[in-house]
């Protein structure tokens, strides 16, 4: 793709970015519902290449367990590969990834190089205490990847995915001292990543300590607020708000 390109651009991309419970996961699902835009989590990547016991699931398990960050050689593989897939040429939104500096700039590299940009950067803030307090009550489902709170977001039927009535499980790294691992290396490694996306003017900031479906409608009006930069892709999204309304769905600016 040539220069001109950029202008005709009309795949909506954007980066869920925050500490370890903040809610990206949370939020990415009802946008994915939202936009129909392919879901990357390098984390529910991970997670599977361990289940499988790839070689790159055996390389990452212990670092996972123990809170630290897999390399950013198997990261970018990983990344390199899912962004060339087919589903991805209607627009993504990553989840987890860039958390090191060099995988921000191998991301900018990656994309430039076929002529796609990124139209947002969402940062979901919550302090640390409140982020203890939430992993330790989390559940997930090890089949799907959905998420679940015992007192904010539980399943409809104890212990079961409402999607696929798996057990849910808690996850190995949801345990205190590992958690404070987490913060710890979100706040060295990450917090200089949101610097970097701020300079370059795609940073939008949500307070994720409210209830989920407060912050969606702050991620909402972030997403809006970072589209009405971008012509052709707001055109797209002035369709998708359109049809969605025509179905009698609302959008809350
Ligand atoms: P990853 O899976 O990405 O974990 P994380 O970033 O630590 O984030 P979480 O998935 O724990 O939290 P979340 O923000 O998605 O919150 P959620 O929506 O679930 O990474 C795991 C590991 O993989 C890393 O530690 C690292 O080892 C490795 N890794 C992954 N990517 C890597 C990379 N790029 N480079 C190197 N290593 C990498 O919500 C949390 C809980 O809160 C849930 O119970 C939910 O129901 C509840 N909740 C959500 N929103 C709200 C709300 N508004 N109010 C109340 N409760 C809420
Ligand atoms: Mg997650």
């Amino acid at each position: 793709m040539g220069a001109t390109d950029f202008r005709q651009d009309t795949a909506l991309r954007l980066i869920l970015i925050g500490p370890p419970g903040a809610g990206k996961g949370t939020q990415a699902a009802r946008l994915r519902e939202r936009y129909q835009l392919a879901h990357i989590s390098t984390g529910d990547m991970l997670r599977e290449e361990v289940r499988r016991q790839t070689p790159h699931g055996r390389q990452a398990q212990a670092l996972m367990a123990a809170g630290k960050l897999v390399p950013d050689a198997l990261i970018l593989e990983m990344i390199g590969v899912r962004l060339s897939q087919p589903d991805v040429s209607r627009g993504f939104m990553l989840d987890g990834f860039p958390r090191s500096q060099p995988q921000a700039a191998e991301l900018c590299r990656l994309l430039a190089g076929q002529a796609r940009r990124l139209q947002a950067v969402i940062q979901l803030k919550l302090d640390d205490e409140e982020i203890v307090r939430r992993l330790s009550l989390r559940r997930s489902c090890p089949e799907c990847g959905r998420v679940y709170h015992l007192c904010s977001n539980p399943p409809r039927q104890t212990g079961a995915c409402d999607a696929d009535g798996h057990s849910l499980v808690h996850r190995e790294d949801d345990n205190e001292l590992t958690i404070r691992t987490r913060l710890a290396v979100y706040h060295e490694q990450t917090e200089p990543v949101v610097e970097f996306f701020s300079r370059r003017g795609l940073l939008r900031t949500v307070d994720a300590s409210r209830p989920i479906e407060h912050v969606e409608h702050y991620v909402e009006r972030a997403l809006q607020a970072a589209l009405a930069q971008t012509s052709p892709v707001r055109n797209l999204y002035r369709v998708a708000v359109s049809k969605r309304r025509s179905r009698g769905g609302s959008l809350r600016a």
